[in-house]
């Protein structure tokens, strides 16, 4: 992607300035950020999807008059489990759609001016009139594009955040709007994380949330640090704590401090190899969402690379960094000619069979057995 190009996109400003001016720091409504925008699916396709078991989705309905005013619940819906489509006030919320449907896949790569690592799905939600999740504060970016219908959006930086109480949904208390807008299909909001919104939608509406991963300093300490320890374990072997010199004690509820001297090598020893933790951050980062599963081929299927093109399946996530090569939850060392057309694989989803001539032998045996596991598919 030339990220220095104005975009329609972007309202007239580049990737690279879209992310020095707002990214992280404040909103930009875009009119018309996609011309004659019309829904990638429709009502009944969406319903469909809320009946799927591998869809994550919501059902909210606003209950006025009644304590609490809002009802949460969770998928998959049969279409007679939702409120009919004349009552006012309900919402259904569909997580990961760009996993199901490829026009929606191609719609977030519009946004792979951000890292895939941080790039994390597309939520559609369908709403009848009034219908919303309440004014709240997200922890992630995310653009809000508007697909279908109308919807009010209230925003404002929220300075203490006060939850309602009683309610099964994140609601603020103390919604302070500082500015409104009203979207139409095709015009779109960039929110930075912590920034409060309510989108009330006027009349029926679809909106769609390209939505942002934020790992959390927490998270990744305890993934990394359990990934290391287990590709540490070969490394580290059966090494015993010994303790010849272990005088006799009279507190005997004491830690000997020699076993967390032990303890602090052994955790030094685990990190020790220097690629370990970008080993551990590519795979974590690069795994599968729970709910992926990849349609392989019958093992004996001879895939046979030659005069092919390649192209990653929607599923799955490939990225790399200096040393290695991610896919799947996978690591593979790559250097030289290998390590470059894997990058471009990575960057641009696919491979043109010029290019994958060009790969070594063992390179395309890798490619082929990802072929046979559904992670990348021959055209
Ligand atoms: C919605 O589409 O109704 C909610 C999106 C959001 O507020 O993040
Ligand atoms: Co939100």
């Amino acid at each position: 992607m030339d990220i220095t190009q104005a975009l329609p996109l972007l309202g007239g400003i580049s990737p690279q300035q879209f992310m020095k001016r707002y990214w992280q720091k404040k909103p930009l409504l875009v009119r018309q950020a996609l011309p004659q925008f019309t829904p990638l699916l429709s009502r009944s396709e969406l319903m469909a999807l809320a009946a799927d078991e591998d869809m994550a989705s919501r059902l909210v309905v606003q209950q006025p008059g009644k304590n609490p005013g809002w009802q949460l619940k969770h998928g998959p819906f049969q279409r007679k489990a939702l409120p009919p489509f004349k009552q006012a006030g309900w919402t259904i919320l569909l997580q990961g759609v760009d996993l199901h449907d490829e026009s929606v896949h191609q719609l977030m790569n519009q946004f792979r001016f951000v890292p895939d690592a941080r790039l994390d799905d597309v939520m559609i939600s369908y709403a009848t009139d009034g219908g919303g999740v309440g004014p709240h504060v997200d922890s992630y970016d995310v653009f809000l594009l508007q697909a279908h219908g109308r919807r009010l959006w209230r925003i404002g930086r929220q300075k203490k955040p006060v939850l309602q109480d009683g309610v099964p949904l994140r609601i603020l208390n103390n919604f302070v709007p500082e500015q409104e807008f009203v979207l139409e299909p095709g015009d779109m909001l960039y929110l930075p994380p912590g920034y409060a919104h309510d989108g009330i939608a006027q009349g029926e509406c679809m909106t769609y949330s390209i939505g942002f991963r934020i790992p959390k300093k927490a998270e990744l300490a305890r993934e990394l640090l359990q990934r290391v320890a287990e590709q540490a374990e070969d490394e580290l072997g059966e090494v015993l704590y010994r303790d010849a010199s272990q005088p006799a004690v009279a507190q005997a509820a004491e830690i000997p401090a020699a076993m967390l001297a032990f303890a602090h090598q052994a955790v030094e020893d685990a990190l020790k190899d220097p690629l370990a933790l970008a080993r551990g951050l590519g795979e974590y980062m690069t795994e599968p969402k729970p709910q992926v599963w990849f349609e392989a081929l019958p093992q004996e299927d001879e895939v046979e690379l030659a005069g092919c093109a390649v192209q990653l399946d929607r599923r799955t996530r490939m990225m790399f960094d200096q040393q290695h090569i991610f896919i799947n939850g996978e690591s593979f060392l790559a250097a030289g000619r290998d390590a470059e057309l894997m990058r471009l694989l990575a960057n641009q989803k696919s491979l043109s069979a010029k290019e994958l001539q060009k790969l070594s032998k063992q390179a395309q045996k890798l490619l082929a057995a990802w072929a046979v596991a559904g992670w990348l598919h021959l055209i």
